[in-house]
């Protein structure tokens, strides 16, 4: 079993069961307080917007150009931890990534 390990906007640690070959924002999208993905995974909403933990940063591949236009014109955008999770693909490589979600924006 692979896991993540999320902290939800409400500050609550949750450990996820994960499914490898799915999207980070699919794994984490039914949790309460987590992201809410309105545009269902297009890369067009920034919505599925987290923070990666630092220990889990350089183990993703960059972002692409497309995903760091969008979440570089997020308010809430930190140059290190940012990443939109329907961006990444998990792996069972990455077991045990932890992440935050980021607050919502309005
Ligand atoms: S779900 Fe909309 S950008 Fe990721």
């Amino acid at each position: 079993m692979v896991k993540v390990i999320v902290t939800d906007r409400e500050g609550q640690v949750v450990e996820v069961e994960a499914q490898a070959g799915i999207s980070l924002m699919e794994n984490i999208r039914e949790l309460d307080n987590s992201v809410d993905a309105i545009c269902g995974g297009l890369c067009s909403c920034a919505t599925c917007h987290i923070y990666v933990d630092s220990h889990w940063v350089q183990k993703l591949p960059p972002r692409e150009e497309e995903e760091a236009l969008l979440v570089g014109g997020s308010v809430n955008y930190d140059h290190e931890h940012s990443r939109l999770s329907c961006q990444i693909i998990f792996t069972e490589e990455l077991d045990g990534l932890a992440l935050t979600v980021a607050p919502e924006e309005f």
